[in-house]
């Protein structure tokens, strides 16, 4: 009892970080649109309201969010600073633009760009170098789970994840546990597999930094969250947020889900 009481309390203490990942949606011209219609659905959050938009999309959700609490963060970003590599952008190049949050080692990524454990280190550290945020994303395929090895794959991918990053900079990280199987395909971890999941990124960040530092950094569930299962999910006391894909592109069901964040 006396456990569970602290760990609601250090939940109260940690930013609730919402977060919409629009992947490879919208044009300019329909961000510009949709943030406008956004503003007023979530001006009175509790949480952190962040929308994570493509490349090209930035600049637009930069100006149209000016002046409400809505944080706009890119999908990706490469680890060097310039140079000869065609097609990519760079972390300096983001906070130039005014980007606050970073999407890094997302499962498409991951999948079908190359996006390796070391990449991931790369990037990590290169948006935290810029004064970026990055909302770090790690999950285990459908085989890893029914194969027992859910654990050690969130583990291994959050240390690889994290290496030479200290305990300073590692409060500055957002990571989100996004179960592979479940993105996208409307399969939801259940609330408690959502919770037992993050839980085990805790114990990972409490192993490397110790208990106070894991208890101060923020955690998110991915994968099929929506506008009707996210009070659930978020109750849960490892579930400091959300990673929202599909259901992000319609503001209401966003605010719906922004609203259950408290
Ligand atoms: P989904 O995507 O909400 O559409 O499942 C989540 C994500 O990929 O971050």
């Amino acid at each position: 009892m006396i456990k569970k009481g602290k760990n609601t309390m250090n939940k109260a203490k940690r930013k609730a970080v919402i977060a919409g990942n629009w992947k490879m949606n919208k044009t300019p011209s329909e961000t510009t649109e949709f943030v406008k219609e956004l503003i007023p659905v979530v001006k009175d959050a509790d949480c952190e309201v962040v929308i994570c938009v493509p490349f090209v999309d930035l600049q637009n959700a930069i100006e149209a969010a000016k002046g409400s609490n809505i944080r706009v963060g890119a999908e990706n970003l490469h680890w060097k600073e310039s140079g000869a590599y065609t097609g990519e952008i760079s972390a300096t190049m983001l906070r130039d633009l005014g980007v606050e949050y970073v999407v890094i080692g997302h499962s498409e990524r991951r999948q079908y760009f190359a996006e390796t454990d070391m990449t991931v280190n790369l990037k990590v550290k290169a948006a935290l170098a810029a004064g970026l945020k990055p909302i770090l994303c790690v999950g285990e395929k459908l085989e890893e789970r029914d194969s027992g090895a859910t654990d050690i794959v969130l583990t291994t991918q959050t240390r690889y994840a994290l290496d030479g990053v200290g305990a300073e900079d590692a409060r500055k990280i957002v990571i989100a546990y996004e179960p592979v199987w479940a993105i996208g395909t409307g399969r939801t971890a259940t609330a408690g597999e959502a919770d037992a999941g993050n839980g085990v990124i805790r114990k990972t960040l409490a192993d490397l930094y110790g208990d106070e530092t894991a208890q101060a950094i923020t955690i998110q569930y991915g994968g099929s969250m929506n506008a009707k299962n996210a009070a659930e999910l978020l109750s849960k006391v490892n579930v400091d947020g959300g990673l929202i894909g599909g259901a992000s592109l319609k503001s209401a069901d966003f605010g719906i889900i922004v609203a259950a964040a408290k």
